[in-house]
């Protein structure tokens, strides 16, 4: 590629230092959780304005060049990867938040605004952004648009596209498509909006969007839960509903998954005397006292569906219960190769299907490969994550995950799940989209990826 010239024309567009070609520096770039990359982006371009990133996109456009939007570069499907014929679109500079209203509840930001500001400029106001996920310090509002992400409170608020109510997209010619209204209602033909929301920079890159803001929880009670058997978490979890709680989260991990998370820990707490199959963490909005919560877990106890638990009485033991989930993928990946597997069925099917996945792993019982089981169980989400010290090759360790995945995956589909709850396809999931969505349905996002894209230009590779 005749780098000079294109660059050339960039710096006549962006502002000074937002264009980075030394080959060290753009290293951080172009890769994301998965470090999937093999080579680097060519360059990357940190446009600072809705203006700059139309006027890249149309001269990319014109010169057939191929662009990988960046967020924060947590993407746990290699959707932010470049290689290098690639130019990577970054939006850490477009980070401001322009607009808190308190009374639409709503706020209006830049794309590239971290998502924790997000959370702390509501707490702020007196109010709440739900979108919370252990990657919060680091992702970035458009990439949590992009990937559609889940998070932790998705049983109370659902996931970033229920948050949405307006966006700004750069289409791939440069045209500026501007649906980043304040009105909650709008049934004037097909919502655009929506498409772009899960479409991991395959149709355009998000420069702004306005996203709902709710109340503050009035007194959050926050407990660790443990569970003999993977039933009596579903049963503690109907309990809830029934009862009425109002649940703000409930998670669970395996005791492998506790078991690595203390070993990359120091400071992380042992929530029991004992170690149990499961554990949970259990949390609701109420009054500023927990007795309720308190009677229920006495009740669940003398009726043995909760083993043992704990709950937090200040905010230091809140912190500490959390980390316990909070931690794990980042102790996965210090413990060794990791492959997730990140599934949904629905919430009615979870018993039956976690039965024949437990039989099957049983079976397999691998040598150097461990299963580990986390997850957002109230909405049916399973991370199964494999993983292996380095003692053995990355190679190896994927043939030997290979084999055991495809049943899983096989599972899911008869359970007609989905084989991405969550982190989307990216990269690396490419080859299995056809086990959740049906022929018709591909044909469909291929002819909509080229009415939006129809040069190809934007993160080819992704997704279809
Ligand atoms: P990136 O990784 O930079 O990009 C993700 C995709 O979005 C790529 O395809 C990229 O091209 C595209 N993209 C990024 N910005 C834009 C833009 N402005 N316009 C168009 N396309 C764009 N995910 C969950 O859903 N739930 C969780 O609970 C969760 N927990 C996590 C915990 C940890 C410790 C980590 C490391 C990751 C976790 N993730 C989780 C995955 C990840 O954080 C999310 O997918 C997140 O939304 C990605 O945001 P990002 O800004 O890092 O995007
Ligand atoms: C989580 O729930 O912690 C995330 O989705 C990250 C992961 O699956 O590792
Ligand atoms: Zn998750």
């Amino acid at each position: 590629m005749d780098n000079s010239k294109h660059l050339d024309y960039f710096n006549t567009v962006c502002s000074p230092h937002s264009i980075i070609s030394d080959s060290k520096l753009k290293k951080s770039w172009g890769d994301d959780w998965t470090k999937e990359r093999k080579s680097g982006p060519n360059f990357v371009l940190l446009p600072q304005s809705t203006e700059e990133v139309s006027k890249i996109l149309k001269y990319c456009y014109e010169n057939n060049l191929k662009v990988v939007p960046n967020g924060g570069r947590t993407g746990m499907a290699g959707g932010a990867v470049a290689c290098d014929d690639e130019i990577v679109i970054s939006l850490d500079k477009m980070n401001k938040i322009i607009e808190i209203d308190t009374v639409s509840l709503s706020v209006c930001v830049e794309a590239g605004v971290i998502t924790q500001n997000v959370q702390e400029q509501a707490k702020k106001n007196n109010l709440f952004f739900p979108i919370d996920l252990a990657a919060k310090g680091s992702c970035q509002i458009g990439g949590n648009i992009a990937t559609n992400a889940g998070g932790l409170k998705f049983v109370a608020y659902g996931g970033m596209r229920e948050q949405v109510i307006g966006l700004e997209v750069v289409l791939s010619d440069g045209t500026i498509l501007d649906m980043n209204s304040n009105l909650r209602k709008n049934n004037t033909g097909y919502d655009l909006k929506h498409l772009f929301i899960g479409s991991e920079g395959t149709l355009g890159i998000i420069t702004k969007a306005r996203l709902k803001l709710v109340p503050k929880p009035r007194h959050l009670n926050v407990s660790c839960v443990a569970f003999e058997k993977f039933d009596d978490i579903l049963s503690t979890l109907q309990q809830l509903h029934q009862k009425n709680f109002s649940l703000t989260a409930f998670e669970f991990f395996s005791a492998k998954a506790h078991k690595i998370t203390k070993a990359y820990n120091q400071d992380s707490i042992e929530p029991f005397e004992k170690s149990y199959p499961f554990y949970g963490i259990i949390e609701c909005d109420g009054d500023t006292n927990d007795s309720q919560l308190e009677e229920f877990l006495a009740e669940s106890f003398e009726n043995s569906h909760v083993s043992d638990a704990t709950i937090a009485s200040n905010s230091q033991e809140f912190a500490n219960l959390w980390a316990l989930r909070e931690n794990i993928s980042e102790s996965l990946s210090n413990h060794g190769w990791v492959h997730k597997n990140d599934i949904t069925v629905s919430i009615d099917k979870l018993s039956l299907f976690y039965q024949e996945l437990e039989e099957f792993l049983t079976k397999k019982n691998h040598d150097f490969i461990d299963v580990i089981l986390f997850g957002h169980v109230a909405d049916g989400n399973i991370h199964i994550n494999y993983t292996a010290k380095k003692t053995v090759t990355k190679e190896i360790f994927l043939e030997e995950v290979k084999k055991i995945e495809q049943e899983t995956l096989h599972l899911v589909k008869k359970f007609k799940g989905s084989v991405s709850a969550e982190h989307g396809i990216g990269l690396i999931k490419k080859d299995i989209l056809a086990l959740s969505r049906s022929a018709d349905e591909i044909r469909l996002m291929s002819e909509i990826k080229k009415s939006f894209d129809p040069k190809g230009i934007l993160n080819p590779g992704k997704i279809l």
